[in-house]
């Protein structure tokens, strides 16, 4: 085992793991950031979604030892608060999340896409949960939750 630091959600952190850990296992049981899911673990589905200095990355794809030093950031952060009450009243008006497992990681795309365009159409909603599946609902519910909630009147 390993101490390792990082910065979670704003916060300095240190967790004593093994280097090769996933980054969705430790910030699922020792941080209890239960946002992030594990659908397929092979990077495929976006449950698992989280910021790696910013970026959109697949948290089952991480080993912890990779994070030493970097920032995380999760669903659960603050920073994102303001844009996640617009998503999730949108993902309720428009019933867009059934079982809810993959919402948290579409609503992590929601966010990527709301930092890079402002007021996206419908179609660089689709692009931008390419990599996001559902099993539930489809996407139509989904696509029509993120428009309203980027697209400011
Ligand atoms: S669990 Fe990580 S991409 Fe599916
Ligand atoms: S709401 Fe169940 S997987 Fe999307």
């Amino acid at each position: 085992m390993k101490s390792i630091s990082f910065i979670l959600n704003g916060e300095p952190v240190v967790v004593n793991a093994y280097p090769i850990e996933r980054l969705l296992d430790v910030l699922r049981t020792r941080f209890s950031l239960t946002s992030i899911k594990e659908g397929c673990g092979e990077g495929e589905c976006g449950a698992c979604a989280v910021f790696l200095n910013g970026e959109l990355v697949t948290s089952c794809l991480i080993p912890i030892g990779q994070v030493a030093g970097q920032r995380i950031d999760t669903l659960e952060s603050h920073r994102y608060q303001k844009i996640k009450e617009r998503l999730e009243k949108a993902f309720l008006v428009h019933n867009a999340s059934q079982c809810g497992f993959c919402t948290p990681g579409m609503m992590m795309a929601a966010l990527e896409l709301a930092r890079k365009i402002e007021n996206p159409t419908r179609q660089q909603i689709k692009e931008a949960i390419s990599g996001n599946l559902c099993r539930c609902t489809g996407y139509v519910r989904i696509v029509e939750a993120i428009f309203e909630a980027l697209n400011k009147e």
